[in-house]
């Protein structure tokens, strides 16, 4: 029997309604089997792996822990058809989708008996993804890190909104580091919630210690939605961002904009850590975090505050 019982933990078999996002760069198979192994969903962040690397991440999770885990995969990821064959292939059973339409790979992945779950950022797509056949949604908000829906639609706004057109659980995302955060994301409606910046600052994460750090010392502010011509993505303020925002303020146009990311400006950020020319994705929630955590330890204290938040008087507050 779970710790907690309701639609997100039966779906995943897992104790703890939290879901460890999956995150280029960062989320390999150490994090997300440290993840799953406290009881959370751990997840492989697959876009920015090569097919092959992302089969050597499933099997290394796998012999890290028995517990379930899950694949990242956005779709828009150029060689997405090896990445869904080898999923399958290697028999993993839950796959977050992100960044495409659920139209194109649901109905194969659910034929072969994959739970699907995709990512949105307006009701519009939840729609759509509940049609597709999809499991659940995680209804992701403004203040995210990483890529974001154009509408610009908080967490706030977005999950009571989602929750209201659609049957399926919905998992909450953006701006939720602590248990009192989850705890208002349940109270919106959300079933479960995906983290992705606090996990960030974990030991596990693969990201580059100067990434970790200048995380620490982000504060109010330090973030901004950028690239909205191509695909939005919230990134913090640094040299890269800035050239971005003189370009988009003076009205460059996508193809100018893709010219100026080029190729490998996110490894480049947070796998390299070169902090002034790189794609450094982080969430505006990064503001409040100031250490770096075992994941484990992440998973235990959000389960903890949640509980503490619950429990406590409105007037306690
Ligand atoms: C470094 C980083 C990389 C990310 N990469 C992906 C990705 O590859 N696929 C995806 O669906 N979302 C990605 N995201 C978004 C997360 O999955 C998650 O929804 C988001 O981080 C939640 O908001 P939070 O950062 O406020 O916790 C990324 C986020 C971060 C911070």
């Amino acid at each position: 029997m779970p710790a907690f019982v309701n639609r997100v933990t039966g779906l995943f078999g897992i104790e703890y309604p939290i879901v460890q996002a999956g995150m280029v760069w960062a989320s390999g198979w150490e994090l997300a089997s440290a993840v799953s192994n406290a009881g959370g969903l751990g997840i492989i962040g697959s876009g920015s792996m090569y097919p092959e690397v992302l089969r050597q991440h499933i099997r290394k999770c796998r012999n890290a822990t028995s517990k379930p885990f899950g694949v990242n995969i956005p779709l828009l990821y150029p060689e997405i058809e090896k990445h869904i064959n080898i999923v399958i292939e290697e028999g993993v059973k839950i796959i977050f989708t992100s960044a495409g339409n659920p139209n194109n790979w649901t109905g194969v992945l659910k034929k072969a008996g994959v739970v699907v779950v995709h990512v949105i950022g307006s009701t519009k797509f939840a729609v759509k993804a509940e049609s597709a056949g999809c499991d659940a949604v995680v209804a992701e908000g403004f203040e995210a890190g990483g890529h974001n829906g154009r509408e610009e639609t908080t967490t706030m706004v977005l999950v009571p909104m989602v929750k209201d057109k659609v049957k399926i659980p919905v998992i909450a995302a953006g701006g939720i580091a602590t248990g009192r955060q989850m705890l208002a994301a349940m109270v919106l409606g959300a079933e479960g919630v995906q983290v992705g910046s606090r996990f960030v600052a974990s030991e596990e994460a693969s990201v580059h210690i100067n990434f970790k750090n200048v995380v620490l010392n982000a504060t109010e502010g330090d973030t901004v939605l950028s690239l909205k011509k191509i695909v939005p993505v919230r990134l913090l303020k640094n040299g890269f961002a800035a050239l971005v925002a003189e370009a988009e303020a003076r009205g460059a146009d996508a193809g100018e904009l893709l010219e100026l990311l080029g190729k490998g400006r996110a490894k480049r950020g947070m796998f390299e850590g070169d902090l002034q020319h790189g794609e450094l994705e982080i969430g505006q929630v990064s503001a409040m975090l100031n250490d770096i955590l075992p994941a484990g330890q992440i998973v235990r204290n959000l389960w903890d505050e949640f509980k503490t938040a619950l429990e406590q008087p409105l007037s306690n507050y």
